[in-house]
């Protein structure tokens, strides 16, 4: 049971694994904690549908500071910073543990800390270096990382990163997503082939899925190659440009419209029910070409007793047993994603790998021993405030 009031909060108002994680222990604490955001979206009403109470506080400008770079809207994302971080640690005041579940919200929940006076926790769902952040946000995270009470990494690989930025004054807990397996045992129960013609996908040929919003790091064009390369293959793509890579989804529509690929990339959009659509594949790919801090979709995969072919760098090779559990590939290359479609072309060979695999994620990634860590890291890092020590009501902050 929580015990302590928690106000989570999140910079993006969009359906991220972030965000679907975040879901989950704010779920969990709903009853004494509340969540923030610092941009509307999708995300508020799936909040609120489950009963946790949810807020915006818009960060307007805050939010075109940009991850690598410095442009054109950097000046006016730190001039609106000031308001935003007052304006967050209002509300930080009345809780006992600040949450931080993005690097935009550490920093606005950091920056604020001389205010609110209350620990700051951040859940790192990053890796913090080269590959994904420039230069000076690498300098900004590793000298906020000084107001922080404590982190939980999402994987050993995102508590490496940090370290070697951040060095060792902040403890590191490493907290692994826990993934409710009720859809994936439910979807189990389905007719895999009704469920294809209903998703309007073929009843035959290898039928291989990709669920990840449409961004290059997530290697949706290498898998396209390895497809082109497996004959009769078709390709599902799960997933929408979460974050305005727009682009990037212009590009690979016009890759499958050529000859090779023409009538075989599904594009499905971002879609509620990845249980079931996973559970009709016959493998489940993950390709991203940079290391993926954890990858939800890769413990999802093995839930749906899928085997999973996954990119061999960051969290997932803290997910992945490599010929048990799933198939490992270096990142980026489409040749090897090929060859281990054709090592999977035996149904009983993808069969029983998708067994071990579902075995192992159910065993390894409850959500039960997630929500017990982060409750334990909660409650370590609180402060109990009068108030609460003199018995008054507790309220949500
Ligand atoms: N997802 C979803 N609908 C989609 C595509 C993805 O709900 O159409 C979910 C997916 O099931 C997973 C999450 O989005 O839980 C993505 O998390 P992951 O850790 O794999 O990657 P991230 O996007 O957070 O980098
Ligand atoms: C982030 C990471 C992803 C991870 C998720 C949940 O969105 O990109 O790898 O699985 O957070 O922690």
């Amino acid at each position: 049971m929580a015990d302590q009031r928690v106000l989570f909060v999140d910079q993006s108002g969009q359906m991220g694994g972030a965000q679907l994680s975040l879901l989950d222990i704010a779920r969990h604490r709903r009853h004494d904690s509340a969540v923030l955001l610092l941009d509307d979206g999708p995300f508020r009403a799936r909040l609120a549908e489950q009963g946790v109470p949810v807020s915006v506080e818009a960060g307007g400008a805050v939010g075109g500071l940009r991850q690598r770079g410095i442009g054109a809207g950097t000046l006016r994302g730190l001039l609106a910073l000031p308001s935003l971080v007052r304006r967050v640690a209002r509300r930080a005041a009345r809780a006992d543990v600040v949450y931080a579940n993005t690097q935009k919200a550490m920093a606005v929940c950091v920056l604020g800390k001389w205010l609110h006076r209350r620990p700051v926790v951040w859940h790192l769902r990053d890796i913090v270096d080269a590959s994904f952040f420039g230069r000076a946000q690498r300098l900004a995270i590793r000298w906020l990382s000084r107001g922080l009470t404590r982190v939980i990494a999402n994987s050993q690989a995102s508590a490496d990163a940090f370290r070697a930025l951040a060095g060792n004054a902040v403890a590191v807990d490493v907290v692994h997503n826990g993934i409710d397996p009720a859809p994936f045992d439910a979807a189990l129960q389905r007719d895999r082939m009704a469920l294809r013609v209903a998703n309007g996908l073929p009843a035959g040929g290898l039928v291989v899925g990709l669920f990840s919003r449409l961004t290059p790091w997530k290697g949706q064009h290498v898998l396209m190659e390895a497809v082109s390369r497996t004959p009769g293959a078709t390709l599902v793509l799960v997933g929408a440009a979460l974050f305005g890579e727009d682009a990037y989804e212009a590009a690979l529509r016009a890759r499958a419209a050529q000859p090779d690929l023409a009538g075989r990339v599904h594009f499905l959009g971002f879609r509620a029910d990845v249980a079931e659509l996973m559970y009709c594949m016959d493998i489940v790919v993950h390709a991203s070409v940079c290391a993926e801090p954890f990858g939800r979709v890769v413990v999802e995969g093995m839930l749906a007793a899928r085997p999973v072919v996954a990119t061999a760098a960051g969290g997932v090779t803290e997910i992945v047993e490599d010929g048990e559990t799933g198939i490992l590939v270096p990142p980026g290359d489409a040749g090897a994603l090929a060859a281990a479609l054709a090592r999977l072309a035996d149904a009983g060979v993808r069969e029983n790998m998708g067994a071990h695999a579902r075995e192992a994620a159910m065993r390894r990634f409850s959500p039960l021993a997630m929500l017990a860590a982060v409750d334990g890291i909660v409650a370590q890092v609180a402060r109990v405030p009068p108030d609460v020590a003199a018995g008054q009501p507790r309220r949500a902050p």
